[in-house]
């Protein structure tokens, strides 16, 4: 059985996502053991502790980043976590963090890497015109959204799209596209070769 870890700091809809096809046996062998907000606030606290996962709740206030990060992965080793999964996870990691979990955090993403990394992924596409953007599932190492790429999905922009119409038909796709990807991880069906995430 995987032990899944979701870092949130938000609305946790790619959260949800993923704890329903744990559910409903789409991903098998694998359990949300604790999930983990930056944010009191966050809206996915509540969606979590509703469907009954364990939530804790690591604010960074007063804290420099590593020292943050030490409570992070305290917290996952306390829960053996072997796959952290970032779901709308607003902070950058340092390798601290990064190195602990090597390969084994996956973060999702609402562009087509390597275009439009960082905040505003839709509004950057909108804004350079794109015709075509999408979702990007990836393993995370210290670079912004840089590491190997594990799935995308791709999502035409139209020409009447606005930040939130675009946002809402890719966050869809993000929902299936998390699940396939944790669910490909999870059967460890796949190998990395340089930057390239293959399936075996
Ligand atoms: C998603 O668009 C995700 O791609 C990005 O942050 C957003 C989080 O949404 N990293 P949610 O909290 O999963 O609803």
């Amino acid at each position: 059985m995987t032990r899944l870890g979701i870092l949130i700091s938000g609305r946790g809809s790619n959260m949800m996502a993923l704890s329903d096809a744990i559910r409903d046996a789409r991903i098998r062998n694998a359990e949300i053991v604790i999930v983990i907000s930056d944010q009191s606030a966050a809206p996915g606290l509540e969606k979590a502790r509703s469907c009954g996962l364990k939530t804790v709740i690591i604010e960074r206030r007063g804290l420099v980043r590593e020292e943050h990060e030490q409570l992070l992965l305290n917290t996952l080793r306390q829960f053996d976590v072997d796959l952290v999964c970032l779901a709308g996870y607003m902070r950058l990691l340092s390798p601290c963090f990064t190195d602990a979990y090597r390969r084994r955090i996956l973060n999702i993403h609402p562009s087509l890497l390597p275009a439009f990394p960082g905040l505003d992924a839709q509004r950057q596409a909108l804004e350079h015109g794109v015709k075509w953007s999408g979702c990007t599932v990836h393993f995370v190492d210290d670079t912004l959204d840089g590491g190997p790429i594990v799935a995308q999905s791709v999502v035409s922009v139209r020409d009447d799209d606005t930040v939130e119409t675009l946002s809402a038909r890719i966050l869809e796709q993000e929902h299936q596209l998390y699940v396939e990807a944790v669910d490909l991880v999870v059967r460890g069906e796949y190998e990395v070769v340089g930057r390239r995430v293959l399936g075996v």
